[in-house]
């Protein structure tokens, strides 16, 4: 039921497919976040329409609200939330951490206070699969602990090794065999740590590895050796997924070095923010710079909004505050890593990743929007 089959390589990098209950994948591939099971400002339609093959939502606030047997009861997220195509919920210990309040972390799994009303919640590895058993989605993820950077290598050590036995109770938990249970590494920027970790988790016998506790501020110099050690230990016949990334550099980085699927708030939340990414970098579209110009955001992008709107109007929609400007920009943004993915899965068929991760870099770093 979750086949995954490389079909290409080119050096580490790797295309391929991946089969979910709601349909094929095809990877490298990013995945829009939907945390409260909706992408923040676009439809089902809209996600089909940009080239989105799965959507990624969030056990921490479902289970706040609207809670998740509310959600079982309505027919799980596919039904629910009205998008069909394959879903992936996160396990929640790292929502958690990031957002709620007076959490306490024992061998249990995680107190804390909702950061909606102060009710007092505990998050363990068996609630959390349980939560996202409700919520149904295809692809389901074990509960972990992801520290904060910088850590002590004592405190990696010990959370790692605790990731662990509660990735044990995660697997134990499981009771749908139509979810795809993934286990995820953690061990901070620590290679010998790190190491432990994917060895250990592998032995689980996955069908499918995310590289978790990395993109939380350590610098880049230390997240890529980690993720580079990682695609060496884990598999290669199980899709790697590198929780937290989306930057696009980030993602042609991490897609030589062997990764298949990356989640991130980015593209949408930097469109919220009146950024729309172009191959040179974003523009701001908050500032007067673009208001008289007549091109669209990017000159060879095929979303709608590029095809309708001037950077002109669309600075006038986010100046004056209008939602319409901030969902175009989060649909163009959506698109623009979507098409990067694409352009990097033809490019691994081909064999020519190096001189298009060169031809990116380029343009990226030397050229001037
Ligand atoms: N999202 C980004 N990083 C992480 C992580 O380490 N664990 C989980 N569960 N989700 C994440
Ligand atoms: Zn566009």
């Amino acid at each position: 039921m979750f086949a995954f089959r490389v079909t290409a390589t080119d050096g580490k990098a790797r295309t391929g497919t991946l089969h979910t209950p709601h349909g094929p994948v095809q990877t490298p591939l990013f995945m829009p976040v939907g945390t409260q099971a909706t992408v923040k400002g676009l439809t089902p339609a809209e996600l089909h329409q940009v080239g989105s093959q799965i959507v990624l939502a969030n056990t921490y606030h479902l289970l706040l609200r609207p809670g998740p047997e509310l959600v079982a009861r309505l027919g799980g997220l596919h039904h629910f939330a009205g998008y069909q195509g394959p879903w992936l919920t996160d396990s929640g210990g790292y929502q958690v951490m990031s957002l709620g309040h007076m959490r306490t972390i024992t061998e249990e799994g995680v107190t804390f206070r909702s950061h909606l009303n102060g009710d007092l919640i505990t998050l363990t590895p068996e609630t959390s699969i349980q939560v996202q058993e409700h919520l149904g989605a295809d692809i389901i993820m074990a509960f972990d602990e992801c520290p904060p950077y910088p850590s002590e290598r004592r405190y990696l050590e010990a959370s790692l090794e605790r990731t662990l036995r509660w990735l044990e109770r995660s697997v134990r938990a499981q009771t749908r065999k139509d979810q795809a249970l993934f286990g995820i590494t953690q061990g901070g920027t620590d290679l010998e740590l790190r190491r432990r970790s994917t060895r250990e988790t592998v032995r689980f016998d996955l069908p499918g590895y995310a590289i978790g506790g990395l993109a939380v501020g350590e610098p880049k110099e230390k997240m890529f050796p980690t993720v580079a050690l990682s695609t060496d230990l884990l598999p290669e016949d199980r899709p790697r997924y590198l929780m937290g990334v989306g930057h696009p550099e980030d993602l042609v980085a991490a897609v030589g070095l062997g990764v298949d699927l990356f989640d991130c708030v980015y593209p949408t939340r930097t469109g919220r923010f009146g950024y729309a990414l172009v191959p040179e970098g974003r523009l701001n579209l908050n500032s007067a710079r673009y208001k008289e110009d007549p091109r669209p955001l990017m000159e060879d992008c095929d979303c709608y909004a590029c095809r309708t709107f001037s950077r002109a109007y669309l600075t006038h929609l986010v100046r004056a505050g209008e939602m319409l400007g901030l969902r175009m920009l989060s649909l163009h943004n959506v698109r623009y890593l979507h098409r990067l993915m694409e352009a990097a899965r033809a490019a691994i068929r081909e064999g020519r990743y190096a001189a298009f991760a060169w031809a990116f870099a380029e343009r990226r770093f030397a050229g001037h929007p």
